[in-house]
């Protein structure tokens, strides 16, 4: 939706003694002072009313933040900033960036001349902004975060190998590269996939600046704007927003612990609009399940029975910390009907920006013709650094060290929430990856948990987030990947006496133990 602009007469002095925030602050209290918005009108978004007043962002959170503070606002994290009940008089709700249009443009002058973005963009904006905003601190442990803790990047050990490149292949290293990225690496990976049992040449790897963009890249692959592409849920947020930047929608498939179901994929997969199937089936993004065996095959049946391709985002796949490494999809698969997707965000770091896409015949060309389209090639002196490293035995050397890590903290998150949870929440047993989900007994969408859980020194992903249309969810995501087992430890038992005094003041409705997905 485009945001016009923001109340009548709202102007800002930059010459005042008064600082800008104050007076945005004011202001608004006079808005709301006026009964212009009223109790329940949601303000504009922070960015939309920073672009308006030609202001920074921060500018107009610090008038958020002393309006909430003075009572004349809530801050519901993941929706927006609401007028208070208490402060706003009663009225008829309506849209309130539609009501307060006309001063930014009084005051700034500018903003008549905003420019109008694709529908596309209008959408990604709108689901950008409904991401909860984290306020990080120190001694806040962020169980939400899936990046791997920096504390253990080996940084040193990368850094001479990206030396020693440069050594060996000096100018040529900083040139544009083939689109399909650093022969040496796409050796090296192409190697080490075939541990996994993918059968694959270097040649039918195309390099890409992270998992991310091999998302994009295959979906333009196989649709057009207006297609529509099944999707697990839960499911990743950023291929939902992947999706809305092509102009695509969401076809959801309903998931049992298992993974995708398919009986639901195969009604899916059935509509004519529906072009690929994007799946996560090991360490699944947010649920941290791994589809057995024969559900991976029952899947791939059914996508190859409907002609449609599958997209399988392996971006954990060498994070297996315990239990049998099971065949990806693209190992089973013989009919060419699957791209693999990889990365070395997660059992690496994400700044170096290296993932793949693998793929056979006419997908690969097309992925190498997209790609060159796309931005012509990746940062070589990265991927040439990174083919050292992963040659020398030093990934693998570090990856024996993140797995150790990741079985010890999912043995700490495991007992933390049996320990701290209330009877009834239950949650799922990773066995690679950094992400599980854990599912409340009783009836709340967990955003509303969200603020309180940070006052108490504790954030979660709410499960609301991983849903298309951020359907509510009474679930969370948590992750091993940042905190350590005493952090662990102390955020979930922080988060268990957020719950428990969140559930006395709802319904105590409960549910069996289990996953409800
Ligand atoms: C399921 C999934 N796929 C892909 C990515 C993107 O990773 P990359 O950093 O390689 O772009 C992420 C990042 O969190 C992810 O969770």
């Amino acid at each position: 939706m485009s945001h016009p602009n923001f109340p009548q007469g709202l102007s800002i002095d930059a010459t005042g003694d008064r600082p800008v925030y104050q007076q945005v602050a004011i202001q608004i209290q006079g808005v709301i002072g006026r009964g212009e918005i009223v109790s329940g009108d949601r303000l504009p978004a922070i960015r939309v009313l920073a672009a308006q007043l030609g202001l920074h962002r921060d500018t107009i959170a610090l008038a958020y933040e002393s309006l909430a503070s003075d009572g004349w606002v809530e801050a519901r994290v993941g929706a927006g900033t609401f007028v208070s009940p208490s402060r706003g008089g009663t009225g008829e709700v309506g849209d309130v960036i539609d009501r307060i249009a006309g001063a930014a443009a009084e005051a700034g002058g500018e903003v008549g001349a905003e420019m109008t973005l694709s529908k596309q963009v209008e959408q990604l904006i709108a689901i950008d902004n409904m991401r909860p905003r984290y306020a990080t601190g120190d001694d806040v442990v962020a169980l939400h975060r899936l990046i791997p803790d920096p504390r253990f990047y080996p940084v040193d050990e990368f850094r001479s190998c990206i030396d020693q490149a440069i050594r060996e292949e000096g100018p040529a290293l900083f040139s544009y590269a083939s689109p399909e990225g650093d022969p040496r690496l796409r050796r090296a990976m192409a190697a080490r996939f075939r541990s996994h049992g993918i059968d694959l040449n270097a040649d039918e790897l195309v390099l890409c600046h992270g998992a991310s963009q091999g998302i994009s890249l295959a979906l333009r692959l196989f649709t057009e704007p207006g297609d529509q592409v099944a999707v697990e849920v839960p499911t990743y947020t950023n291929v939902l927003s992947a999706l809305a930047g092509l102009g695509l929608s969401p076809a959801p498939v309903s998931m049992d612990e298992m993974g995708a179901d398919p009986e639901a994929l195969d009604r899916v997969l059935s509509k004519p609009d529906v072009k690929a199937f994007y799946t996560i089936p090991s360490f699944h993004n947010p649920l941290g399940t791994t589809m057995p065996i024969e559900r991976r095959r029952q899947v791939l049946d059914v996508a190859k029975r409907h002609g449609v391709p599958v997209i399988e985002d392996g971006f954990e796949l060498d994070l297996r910390f315990r239990g049998e490494d099971g065949p990806p999809l693209a190992a089973l698969d013989d009919s060419d009907n699957v791209v693999l997707l990889f990365s070395f965000s997660k059992s690496l770091f994400p700044g170096v920006r290296v993932g793949s896409l693998s793929a056979h015949g006419r997908a690969l060309e097309g992925l190498v013709a997209l790609k060159h389209a796309t931005d012509l090639s990746d940062a070589l002196p990265l991927q040439a650094g990174l083919a050292r490293f992963v040659e020398s035995g030093a990934y693998d050397r570090h990856l024996a060290r993140m797995r150790r890590l990741l079985r010890s903290r999912h043995k700490a998150m495991d007992e933390a929430l049996g320990s701290s949870m209330p009877e009834g929440t239950a949650w799922t047993k990773p066995e690679g990856g950094y992400q599980l989900w854990v599912e409340l007994p009783f009836e709340v969408d967990t955003r509303d948990l969200l603020a309180d859980s940070a006052r108490a020194g504790v954030l979660f992903s709410p499960g609301a987030s991983f849903m298309p249309e951020a359907r509510p969810s009474r679930a969370m995501r948590l992750t091993v990947a940042c905190a350590d087992e005493d952090e662990i430890h102390r955020g979930v038992t922080a988060l268990g006496e957020v719950v428990r005094s969140s559930r006395s003041v709802r319904s105590s409705a409960g549910r069996a133990a289990g996953i409800h997905l």
